[in-house]
């Protein structure tokens, strides 16, 4: 019987136990990473995922999620989701009830309510407060309803996502931009198998109908038991250009170590011209079920748990120093 492990973003300290507790009993990868990203999406304190999660600008809560399966690279993903607190189970239905793997929008609503998924309000009292106040305070904007549309709504994305802010915030150590969180569970089972799931609100204030990476198969979460498991948090707009989760999959692999193929996945970033340049950390397992994370953002910290242990160890990531927009001689 092989080891189970599960890794996590920090903030899936909420589900890792649930996580576990459905391993230990011989559940499946697959079913384990579920369970474990159902755990934060019901979180109400979490503002990166699921209920509770910060809205897009027109205070409308659109949730991305996506699974996948090492066994057999089966995946299914949902993006700009509205009205509906798992995601991540949508996702799983559509690998497992359509010959597609991506949907979006009304189409991905649509089908959830024909799976007979429930709906509900995503936008807590706590996170409407929250967005107003920076329409207020940082769009000028006192009345929702008079919010301008489209031809000025771009001016207000960007404020929120002022570029010398992020810069400094980053170049600073600060935390992440508020919203730019996600929630990333890798597990191993019993027999092996590995699987991986990501969801999240995406960026706050974001442009209606915009993805992150966390549904993008290859740039959010990548897993094939041959090899290993990855998924990302962070600015999507980064790791959608690089690939990261699959790119560091992919130098396992090559045969490189853990913590080398992280390490070289991550530097790729630094090949990104980008105004917004900010902080993606990944969390990894090798086909053994060895675990790392790696951050360009220093005092970043994920979760795992092994099936031997009593409870979760909540440890730092390696951490990376990345240059924006560095640039290879031809
Ligand atoms: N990584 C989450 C996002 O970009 O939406």
């Amino acid at each position: 019987m092989e080891r189970a492990v599960v890794v996590a973003s920090a903030n899936g300290r909420v589900g890792i136990l649930r996580a576990m507790e459905v391993l230990r009993r011989g559940g499946s990868a697959l079913d384990a990473v579920e369970a474990g990203v159902r755990e934060v999406e019901a979180n109400p304190r979490d503002h990166t995922v699921g209920y509770g999660g910060l809205p897009n600008l027109l205070g409308v809560v659109e949730l991305d999620a996506a699974i996948m399966d090492g066994r057999t690279l089966a995946t299914g993903a949902v993006g700009a989701i509205r009205g509906f607190p798992h995601p991540v189970s949508v996702a799983r239905r559509v690998m497992e009830e359509l010959p597609h793997v991506f949907l979006v929008g009304e189409g991905a609503e649509r089908f959830a309510r024909e799976m007979g998924f429930a709906p509900a309000e995503l936008l807590t009292e706590e996170a409407r407060e929250v967005w107003l106040r920076m329409l207020r305070e940082e769009g000028g904007v006192d009345d929702p309803t008079r919010l301008p549309y489209l031809e000025k709504i771009r001016t207000y994305v960007n404020w929120a996502m002022d570029p010398e802010k992020v810069r400094a915030a980053y170049a600073a150590g600060a935390p992440d931009p508020p919203g730019s969180g996600t929630v990333n569970f890798l597990a191993r089972d019993h027999r092996g198998d590995l699987a991986a799931a990501t969801s999240t609100s995406g960026w706050a204030w974001k442009y209606p109908g915009r993805l992150g990476d966390s549904p993008v198969v290859g740039a959010g979460l990548y897993a094939d038991n041959r090899y290993g498991a990855a998924a990302c948090t962070g600015r999507g707009e980064m790791t959608i250009r690089t690939c990261t989760a699959y790119s560091l999959v992919r130098y396992l692999r090559e045969g490189l170590p853990l913590e080398d193929a992280g390490r070289l996945a991550m530097e790729e970033l630094g090949r990104l011209v980008d105004r917004y340049f900010s902080t993606v950390s990944v969390v990894a397992m090798d086909r053994h079920g060895h675990c790392a994370a790696f951050s360009n953002r220093a005092g970043a910290t994920y979760v795992f748990m092994t099936e031997d242990m009593d409870t979760f160890l909540e440890r730092d990531r390696i951490y990376i120093r990345v240059t924006e927009g560095r640039r290879e001689s031809m």
